[in-house]
Parts: C-alpha cells; sequence; structure tokens
C-alpha cells in the first residue's frame, strides 16, 4: 500500500528555532578531557583546543551547547575552574566517581563556543550549589561593573562580559541519583528564589526550570505541575530528558547484541512525540489554572540513543580516574535512524520544543568520537542530525501521513513512516525528513505538496520546469553496521533515486529501517 505524505508550505506548525540543533558538553568521562580538550595533541591549537573536533562540530550545525553538566554540575563549584590553571586544585566528581583536574572551566567553555559558533547554554548548581554560587557565576559571566566577581573575570583575561544568554536552573533535580536530589516543592522553592536574584544581576536572560528526567519517572507529570506552579512566572522554559535504549524491550540473549526488540526501539520517536504532547498539556494546564498570558515553552536539553541498560549492568567505580572511558556507545544503522526520527519528532513540535540538545557531542554517548593523539571521526548517528540542521530551515509545516500502522511491543500501534516538511518562505525551498520504521518492509511513499512541487516560490530547474528533487538516506543491509576508528566511513549518507516526480506528486521508495531526505527545489 502507497503511504501519502500530505503538506503545504502555507499551513505551518511554526518557526524552527535554530537551538532545536543544540548538544551538550559535560564533565563526564572523556567529553571534555580528550574530546574537546586535549592541549598535547598534534590537533590542538594554542588554547589546547581540539581543531579536529571544531571542524566537526560546524560540519554537525550545533548551536547551542549545554554545559557543564549533567550529573557533574550538581557537585560542581565553578570556582574551582576559573584562575591561573597552575593554581587550580583537582576534586573528587561524585557524580561519576572521576578525579576532576578543573584544567578546563567556564572561561575555557566559553572560548571553546566563539571558535566552534556556537551560543552556551550554561547550567547554575541547585544541588550542592546555593543562590549566591548562582548568582556569583553569572556576575562572573554578564556583569560589566567594578565588582569582585566581574572583576576576577577581568583578571583572567576577560575584560568584557560573555553575555550568556541561556541558564538552566540545575539538573534533573527530579532524579534520586541527584546529589542534592529535592522534592518538587523543595526544588520550586529553590528555582523561583534564585530565579529572582538571577534576573536582578541581568534581566536579560532566559531560564530553564528542571522539568522530569524521563517519561518514565514515577514523579513525571505531578512535578513539573509542582515546580511550575512555583516558577511559572519566573522562568522561560520547562526541561524535558530522554534517552532511547536499543537492549532494551525484550531482549533473548543480553550477550549478543541487539536481540532485543528491533520494532519497538525502531518506533523510538513515536514515544518522543507522546512525551512532548504530555509535557505541553501539563505545562498548559498550569496556564490555564493561573490564567496567565504567558506560554512556557520546552527545552529537550537532554536526548538520545544511549545503552542505558548495559551502563548501569557495569560495576561500581572503585578508583578515581581522570576522564576514565564512560558510557562510548558505538553507534550503528538502527541508532542513527532513531536519532533522525527523534529529530522529526522535536521538528513536528517545533511550535514548543525551542530548544534541544543531543546528549552529548564528543565520545560520551556522542555523534563524535576522539581518540589520543588521532583524527577524530563521525559515528553513524552524525548524519542525520548533520543533514537535519542543514536542511530543515525556517519554517516546520503540519505534515500529515496517511497509510498503515506497525504494532510494537513497546508503544502499541505506531505510523509505519513518520515525517515532518520543512519549508524557506525566502529560497522556496522544501525538505521533507521521513523515517520508515519497520525493520523488514520498504514503503512506497508519495509526497503530495500542495500546489506541486514544492508549492509557490520553488526555483524549478529540471528539463520540464520542475524543480530539482534529491532523495538522500541512511540505511544499510546490516542495521549492526558501525563507524570505527579503522573504518570511519563504512557508514554514511547515500543517494537514492526518486521513483517518479509527476503531476505534483513525488514518489519513493524508503528502504526498510531508514532515515530519508527528500529536498524539493
Ligand atoms: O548524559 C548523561 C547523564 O544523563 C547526565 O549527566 C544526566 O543529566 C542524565 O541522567
Amino acid at each position: 500500500m502507497t503511504i501519502r505524505v500530505l503538506f503545504d508550505p502555507e499551513v505551518t506548525v511554526g518557526a524552527i528555532d535554530r537551538r532545536v540543533f543544540g548538544s551538550f558538553v559535560e564533565h563526564m568521562g572523556r567529553s571534555v578531557y580528550e574530546g574537546i580538550y586535549e592541549p598535547d595533541s598534534p590537533q590542538a591549537d594554542e588554547d589546547g583546543l581540539r581543531r579536529d573536533v571544531i571542524d566537526l562540530v560546524r560540519e554537525l550545525g550545533v548551536t547551542i551547547v549545554r554545559y557543564p553538566g549533567g550529573n557533574f554540575l550538581s557537585g560542581y563549584d565553578w570556582t574551582d575552574g576559573v584562575g591561573p590553571r597552575a593554581a587550580r586544585e583537582p576534586r573528587l566528581d561524585l557524580a561519576w566517581h572521576s578525579l576532576e583536574t578543573n584544567q578546563f572551566g567556564t572561561d575555557e567553555f566559553l572560548a571553546w563556543c566563539t571558535k566552534a559558533g556556537v551560543e552556551p547554554m550554561l547550567a547554575v548548581n541547585l544541588g550542592s550549589g546555593t543562590l549566591g554560587s548562582a548568582v556569583e557565576l553569572l556576575e562572573y559571566c554578564n556583569v560589566q561593573a567594578p565588582s569582585r566577581f566581574a572583576r576576577q573575570r577581568a583578571a583572567n583575561g576577560h575584560a568584557e562580559p560573555y553575555g550568556v544568554r541561556t541558564w538552566c536552573l540545575g539538573n534533573e533535580m527530579d532524579g534520586p541519583w541527584q546529589i542534592g536530589h529535592q522534592s518538587a516543592d523543595e526544588y520550586g522553592r529553590k528555582a523561583v528564589e534564585v530565579a529572582n536574584a538571577m534576573r536582578l544581576v541581568d534581566p536579560g536572560i532566559e531560564l530553564v526550570a528542571c522539568g522530569s528526567s524521563g517519561r518514565y519517572m514515577p514523579t513525571f507529570g505531578a512535578w513539573e505541575d509542582r515546580v511550575l506552579e512555583h516558577t511559572y512566572d519566573q522562568v522561560d522554559y520547562i526541561s524535558l530528558h530522554q534517552y532511547y535504549d536499543p537492549y532494551e524491550g525484550g531482549s533473548h540473549d543480553p550477550q549478543s547484541p541487539r536481540h532485543g526488540d528491533t520494532a519497538s526501539f525502531l518506533a523510538s520517536g513515536a514515544h518522543l512525540e507522546s512525551f512532548i504532547t504530555e509535557v505541553v498539556a501539563t505545562t498548559d494546564a498550569v496556564k490555564a489554572r493561573k490564567r496567565s498570558a504567558k506560554t512556557i515553552n520546552l527545552s529537550l536539553d537532554e536526548w538520545n540513543v544511549w545503552s542505558m541498560s548495559r551502563f548501569h549492568a557495569q560495576p561500581a567505580r572503585s578508583t578515581w580516574d581522570v576522564a576514565p572511558r564512560l558510557i562510548e556507545d558505538t553507534y550503528t544503522v538502527a541508532d542513527a535512524v532513531v536519532v533522525g526520527d527523534l529529530l522529526i519528532s522535536i521538528l513536528r513540535h517545533a511550535d514548543r520544543v525551542q530548544m534541544a540538545c543531543q546528549a552529548q557531542l564528543v565520545n560520551v554517548i556522542a555523534p563524535i568520537r576522539a581518540e589520543v593523539g588521532a583524527p577524530a571521526w563521525r559515528q553513524t548517528i552524525f548524519h542525520p542530525f548533520a543533514l537535519t540542521a542543514r536542511h530543515a530551515q525556517a519554517t516546520a509545516l503540519v505534515t500529515t501521513v496517511i497509510g498503515p500502522g506497525l504494532t510494537t511491543a513497546a508503544h502499541g500501534e505506531v505510523a509505519q513512516v513518520s515525517a515532518v516538511a520543512t519549508h524557506d518562505p525566502n529560497s522556496g525551498a522544501v525538505a521533507v525528513f521521513l523515517v520508515n520504521r519497520s525493520p523488514d518492509a520498504d514503503a512506497e511513499v508519495e509526497l503530495h505538496p500542495r500546489g506541486g512541487p514544492a508549492g509557490p516560490g520553488v526555483q524549478r530547474t529540471g528539463p520540464g520546469g520542475e524543480p530539482a528533487i534529491t532523495h538522500t538516506a541512511v540505511f544499510d543491509d546490516d542495521l549492526m553496521a558501525v563507524n570505527q576508528q579503522s573504518a570511519p566511513d563504512r557508514v554514511v549518507p547515500r543517494a537514492v533515486p526518486v521513483l517518479a516526480n509527476q503531476d505534483g506528486v513525488v514518489q519513493l521508495r524508503l528502504p526498510r529501517a531508514s532515515w530519508n531526505v527528500v529536498r524539493i527545489g
């Protein structure tokens, strides 16, 4: 049966906030050390920052990067990481049972952001940290005055304030694993006071309150409701985090890779879409209760594929090591398809999801991998992210998929094909992102743009006056294929022939378990 995908360049979900192509750098494992900072590397620049990684970050199209954590944040004293390096002392990182050298801190991160061409998203510690430490960090970063912390910044080589716009109020404070874990009321009270004080320092900032660490959390829903009851007027965003585990859900043989439930895993995008819808509903219920004119939007500031069950199955660490190898997942073709589908879910809700950070950026569950002294490489999941960031321009369109569903053990009935179209009114170009979630069957698809491909305004350069159409996909006969240091380009996007482009309808075949982008005009 042919699946039809309908969209109209004039019927939009909303403008795409470029910050949905965000990422995350945490002091965890080899994300910072050996990832973005490796002073002895042949790849290092004068600041010890890896040039090869910066180049890949630019290619990936990342727009905003959250820092410094994550669970690390809730035990971090930012003052340990500023000032002359020789005077900085190592500290215990309790979250990841590691030794933090503090050779990389706020100033180094902000310098890296400038070089990588990304906006910083900083987080204040609301676990072991206080209201005082939060406002002092903000003063250090954003204030131009002869005051103590602003002067410290100047003495550390940065006379001008950094002007960091976006700030997270803690990390996953609903999680019992979090250092300084709080109840929703405790956190809500603390967050509102910190928010008020931070706005006194800099009224121009945007603040993100902690929402749920995952849809599976027993407190999900009630947590958002209580936190927003306290903070609604003082914050701009509520966060949500969600990871998808390829090994969860009916694994027959834990020794054998990916004997889990592939069909459910490939349908993870449907789960994320439900999660987003539920957080929007909960947020808007508070809005209604408060009779507020203000809308709180969503910051999906940790999302990715992560074999979390394997990580938790490992024995606890006993030694305090610097930058130990932690959760350096090697990603497969199936993982790349899911990552691409999660981005489709985000874009389908572009009106409310205004920031999203793939977690993380380098080495630790990351699209970029780097080894000491050797060039960095792209994991499979790099490709759908980079192509979406490049081709999803301007506005997301209401996109309707009419076709058969798939039944999955974990998510029930889901659409076999997920899709979102985007449209740039300036160029007229349309990009349609599609995933065939079936692990077994190719999908015959027709794109039906109103007004023909791609609707009004598109450049028509084909021989019959039709617009140029390209179809690019990530797929493979072997869903477990990976990119590794020895074979970094085993999995790359491939051109796929367009079956037909007639009478305003584009016909395509989507390979089984594939992520696709079709560019029109
Ligand atoms: O990204 C890894 C960890 O996952 C983060 O530190 C934490 O916020 C989440 O639980």
